[in-house]
């Protein structure tokens, strides 16, 4: 059985993500979608909230799963038995930082191989932090993210 991991902080999860899910998910017999506690970033959503949203978004596309970890990246693969992990990469500008990780990550663990997948140019320029700010800004999210995550954001935002 073909595994994958698609990791990321998700925060949250856009339709440039969703896109990425969608592609890894046709190569793939089981492709997780992790949720990274720790990111280095802050976020809006916990990871228990953004792993939910994850959820409602892929509720139809039967071998994917969502789960969310803590720690090092290549250590929660290794626990899952996983040797694959999928990075989306959206512009020549996401390619520095994407080989620094991977490179790392191989560092850290030369039996885990990480692959790239574009997601459709319409998302290339999506990122979860403009989604916020938009968000924030009481801008329309519709063309950014699935619907149970604007509604989410906006309830969180008016709570
Ligand atoms: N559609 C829309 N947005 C996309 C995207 C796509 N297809 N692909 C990437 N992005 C966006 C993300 O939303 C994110 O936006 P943001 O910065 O506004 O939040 C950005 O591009 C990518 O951020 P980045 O920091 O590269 O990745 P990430 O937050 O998605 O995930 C982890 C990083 C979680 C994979 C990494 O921090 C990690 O592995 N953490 C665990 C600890 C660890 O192992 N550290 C060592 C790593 S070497």
């Amino acid at each position: 059985m073909r595994k994958a991991i698609y990791a990321g902080t998700f925060d949250p999860i856009t339709l440039g993500h969703l896109d990425v899910i969608l592609r890894g998910a046709r190569i793939f017999d089981e492709l997780t979608v992790a949720v990274a506690a720790d990111s280095g970033k802050n976020p809006l959503f916990t990871p228990e909230e953004r792993a939910g949203l994850i959820r409602k978004c892929t509720a139809e596309i039967a071998n994917v799963k969502v789960e969310t970890f803590s720690g090092l990246l290549v250590e929660y693969a290794r626990r899952a038995k996983v040797n694959v992990i999928v990075r989306g990469l959206r512009t020549v500008s996401d390619f520095e930082y994407e080989m620094q990780m991977a490179l790392t990550n191989r560092r850290l663990a030369e039996d885990i191989e990480t692959i790239f997948m574009m997601p459709k140019q319409d998302y290339s320029y999506v990122s979860s932090t403009n989604v916020r700010q938009i968000a924030e800004l009481g801008g329309c999210l519709r063309s950014f993210v699935p619907e149970p995550v604007a509604e989410a954001m906006e309830t969180k935002l008016n709570s």
